[in-house]
């Protein structure tokens, strides 16, 4: 099952069972909120999932856009990306956890074809303010499927305060499919969460209080790309039909190890999706996260071959994920802000060099050192490190 199928067994799935298909939103959540980027599929709902009516009733289904930068020094294993899509549904105070443990079953096992032999969850099993999610174990146990306990892994919440509360997730086997599965979610990282259904019950207020909300709702996110691995028997995301254009046309470009090569295939399709956005390289918030994103990879890129350059990045790359986005964007224009900002770091590292080279910075470097550089030369504090360790 590809990519395409893989969203719309899902989207009909849940369609088929009276909800409406919304359309995800771009990575920006809109003014005041104060978050840079959207991180899940409920972050723009959260209104909703506070007892706002929605629009298009109380039973959705979509799929959404997410940046994450928390993870970034593991992106370029076989899981963590910066952009990826979350498959999600909701009930807004209309149907409760139990069904949508009930239906995710059903869904994995019937729609995608996963046997329930690869399958374990995980349920909250209470803490020092709220107890244990006993419907949700007893719904696993009515399924047949394995369950652990934990506690602080099986809690959910987008932040300090607004909507939160207990989960239960359902990890999937990825160790030899020759040999019975092993060990529990938390004791072998063989087990792979693939789904989370949260059940939305709490709001979590300013001092940390929870108050029950008066419509408890359910809240579903499943990484589209970590799916699409497991249903396509692959390793790592890298080798699903997500990343195939972007191996197919760079490999014989540019002579990169593995864990290189998925870095700069990551950042790169992520910089694009948030150029892609509106946003545009800057010295601060979403700005900087780009910018940020594109220095990454281009000092990976050129690593051992200061001649490798975005100049030969393929603009048939850049258009394959503009239109997997969605994106009405034209891709020369991508091509171009991403060779302005290629240029402005090379100039910016040649003066680095050029500057460090004087006898005054050899040596460690002082606090005030690093303020002097960064205020009269505009060197910030990463690249002057980068610039130290690399010589
Ligand atoms: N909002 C939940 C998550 O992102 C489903 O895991």
């Amino acid at each position: 099952m590809n990519t395409d199928e893989t969203v719309r067994t899902f989207t009909d799935f849940y369609r088929d069972r009276g909800h409406r298909l919304i359309t995800g939103s771009s990575l920006l959540p809109p003014p005041p909120d104060p978050v840079l980027f959207t991180t899940s599929g409920m972050h723009p709902l959260t209104p909703h999932l506070l007892g706002r009516p929605h629009p298009q009733g109380r039973r959705l289904t979509n799929v959404q856009r997410c940046l994450r930068t928390t993870d970034l020094d593991e992106v370029g294993d076989s899981t963590h990306l910066t952009v990826f899509e979350m498959l999600g549904s909701w009930s807004l105070g209309d149907y409760g956890h139990s069904q949508s443990l009930r239906w995710g079953y059903e869904l994995l096992r019937d729609g995608f074809g996963i046997p329930p032999e690869w399958l374990h969850v995980t349920v909250f099993g209470g803490d020092g303010q709220v107890g244990p999610d006993t419907e949700s174990l007893r719904t696993w146990q009515e399924l047949g499927l394995p369950v652990e306990l934990t506690e602080d892994e099986n809690w959910w919440s987008n932040g300090p305060v607004g909507p939160c509360g207990p989960d239960s997730e359902i990890f999937f086997w990825t160790g030899d499919p020759g040999t019975p599965p092993q060990g529990t979610p938390t004791t072998d990282p063989r087990w792979v969460e693939i789904w989370n259904h949260v059940n939305m019950r709490y709001h979590r207020h300013e001092d940390g209080s929870l108050e029950l909300l008066p419509r408890p709702g359910i809240d579903t996110g499943m990484g589209l790309e970590r799916l699409v691995t497991v249903l396509q028997g692959q390793r790592s995301v890298y080798d699903t039909d997500v990343f195939e254009p972007w191996l197919r046309l760079l490999l014989p470009l540019w002579d990169l190890d593995e864990r290189p090569m998925r870095l700069v295939c990551d950042h790169l399709r992520s910089s694009i999706v948030v150029i892609g956005d509106g946003v545009r390289p800057s010295n601060t918030g979403r700005g900087y996260v780009l910018r940020r994103l594109i220095r990454r990879l281009l000092t990976t890129l050129r690593r051992d071959d200061l001649s490798r350059t975005l100049t030969d990045l393929p603009l048939e790359l850049i258009g394959h994920t503009l239109d997997h986005f969605r994106q009405s964007y034209d891709p020369g224009t991508v091509r171009e802000l991403l060779l302005d900002e290629e240029l402005r770091f090379t100039k910016l590292l040649e003066r680095g060099q050029r500057v460090l080279s004087r006898p005054e910075f050899k040596g460690p470097l002082s606090e005030d050192d690093y303020h002097y550089l960064h205020d009269t030369h505009g060197l910030p504090r990463d690249l002057v490190a980068g610039l130290l360790t690399t010589g």
